[in-house]
């Protein structure tokens, strides 16, 4: 049994496109997550809607990783801009994957306000990486990137950066350049870390692959849907490519 590459999107516009897409197509449902199962140029594919934020995309994932001991997880979708010089149809590939949403804070006394800029960020324990210490960045595959890399696109730059993600979405210009300056975010979306969480914590290779759909540093560059169906046609190529040069196998 081949195993198969595993497809995530979260919003309806971000993965109706991939699941439409596999030849010979059934499908099944654990949970509240359909899971659609099929070939791309003969090669076992599995879609799946996760729905918005990173709980449900961690469970989407630890889900089919238990089922259908994928060959790697590609989570993608739309995504905001932290770096001014992007624009939307940019692909960002998520070489380093961060943590938005994970903070301690220093105390404060009853009556002074609270100041987000004074917060430290945390790492994640992610017991099979590291043990000891907790762990603030995760990575994509770089062979899944280098075969990214190699994908045209027609609606803007293919640039590897670092994602954030939490369930925020963030439209503070000040908030957004203080965390690209302590965290070092190029964009940022709600799934993106909870996927390469369970993969770390199972070993399965993944990538995070994001078209800017959004940025505040330019205000005509309102979130529009039709970027989602960019960034799956842009998927689909990297997977056909993953699938024709026996990447990962
Ligand atoms: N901030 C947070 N999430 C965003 N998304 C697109 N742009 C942003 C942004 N600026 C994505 C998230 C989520 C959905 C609401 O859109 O990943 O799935």
């Amino acid at each position: 049994m081949k195993k198969p590459i595993v497809i995530l999107g979260p919003m309806e516009s971000e993965s109706a496109l991939l699941i439409r897409h596999p030849e010979n197509r059934t499908s099944q449902k654990i949970g509240a997550f359909t899971y659609y199962e099929g070939t791309v140029n003969g090669y076992p594919v599995v879609v799946c809607r996760t729905y918005i934020g990173v709980v449900n995309s961690a469970a989407a994932t630890a889900l089919a990783i238990q089922r259908y001991d994928p060959l790697c997880v590609i989570i993608q979708g739309t995504s905001g801009a932290h770096d001014p010089a992007l624009h939307q149809g940019d692909i960002i590939l998520g070489e380093r994957i961060v943590h938005l949403g994970r903070f301690f804070t220093p105390h404060r006394d009853r009556g002074t306000g609270a100041d987000a800029f004074q917060w430290e960020p945390q790492g994640s324990e992610i017991v099979s990486l590291d043990p000891e210490d907790f762990t603030s960045v995760l990575y994509s595959d770089s062979r899944i990137l280098a075969i990214a890399q190699t994908v045209p696109n027609k609606n803007g730059r293919v640039i590897r950066g670092c994602i954030g993600a939490a369930d925020i979405w963030n439209r503070e210009l000040d908030m957004i350049a203080h965390l690209r300056r302590v965290l070092g975010t190029d964009c940022e979306e709600m799934e993106g870390f909870g996927v390469a969480q369970i993969c770390a914590l199972f070993g399965v290779p993944m990538a995070d692959i994001r078209v800017i759909s959004n940025s505040e540093w330019h205000p005509q560059e309102e979130f529009n849907e039709k970027f989602g169906e960019q960034c799956q046609m842009f998927v689909l190529q990297v997977v056909r490519r993953l699938i024709a040069e026996k990447t990962l196998l």
